[in-house]
């Protein structure tokens, strides 16, 4: 229980490795706010984790606007009293090669993956300050180190989020604030799921262990960043990829 009296606050969170880390939050002792654009589903996923004897709300939040942040923010804090925690992990992809891709697929990757992030820290960073105290984990990708065919919109929007990290891991860093970054590898999920057996056979001939990661195994490195053990760790990205990259 090692985030007990500690309130989490992660976005993207009613499927997939957002709803894999607020439940492992939760089984440390950790309250949370299970945030997403989908409001049923977050509604489930919150009522699931409750059973696990924590306090949970469900808010229902685009990431990329920002007055949608402020407002779901207020009432998150309204509810649970504060944000020691927060998970920026909402994500989208709209893959397809540089020359079809067209500025729509651009915006809109942008400005979930990287605005929504921005959104969402400068928000409660501000909250984070005053408190002197506070652990943001952005889930960045591997490929926003290494590319990927199909993936100028998704990789640019990675490489953004890996580079806010450091910067804002520099701004805050006195405040008693840690930021860092998860860089999940290939993960069995919806986003996953959706890609042809040939996409999915090439992207396992570059995994050593020769198998996908779990929702799980991203979380663990999560709960690690949110807790006390990593209270001298900031500015830095934790590869969890089963060996797919090596050289960063
Ligand atoms: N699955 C992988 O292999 C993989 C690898 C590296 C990084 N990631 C990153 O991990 C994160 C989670 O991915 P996942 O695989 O669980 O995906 P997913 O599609 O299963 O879940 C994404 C969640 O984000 C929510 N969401 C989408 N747009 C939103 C918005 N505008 N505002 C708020 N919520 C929004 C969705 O409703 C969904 O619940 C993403 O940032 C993704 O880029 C995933």
């Amino acid at each position: 229980m090692k985030l007990k009296g500690k309130t989490a606050l992660i976005t993207g969170a009613a499927q997939g490795i957002g709803k894999a880390i607020a439940e492992a939050l939760a089984k440390e002792g950790a309250d949370v706010i299970v945030s997403d654009i989908n409001l049923e589903l977050a509604s489930q996923t919150a009522m699931e984790i409750e059973k696990l004897g924590v306090k949970t709300m469900a808010l229902k939040t685009n990431v990329s606007d920002f007055c949608d942040v402020e407002s779901g923010v207020s009432q998150a804090v309204q509810q649970m009293g504060k944000i020691d925690i927060l998970v920026n992990n909402a994500g989208i992809t709209k893959d397809t090669l540089l020359l079809r891709m067209k500025k729509e697929d651009w915006d809109a990757v942008i400005s979930v993956n990287l605005t929504g992030v921005f959104n969402c820290t400068k928000i409660v960073s501000a909250l984070m300050m005053k408190q002197r105290s506070g652990k943001i984990i952005n889930i960045a990708s591997i490929v926003g180190e290494m590319g990927n065919v199909g993936q100028t919109n998704y990789s640019a929007s990675k490489a953004g989020v890996i580079g806010m990290t450091k910067t804002v891991a520099r701004e805050t860093a006195s405040r008693g604030i840690c930021v860092n970054a998860v860089a999940p590898g290939f993960i069995s999920t919806a986003m996953t799921d959706k890609l042809s057996p040939e996409v999915k056979e090439a992207m396992l001939a570059q995994v050593p262990m020769k198998k996908m990661g779990l929702p799980e195994d991203v979380a663990k490195a999560v709960v690690f960043l949110a807790g006390s053990d990593s209270d001298y760790i900031t500015g830095q990205v934790i590869n969890v990829n089963g060996g797919m990259l090596m050289n960063t």
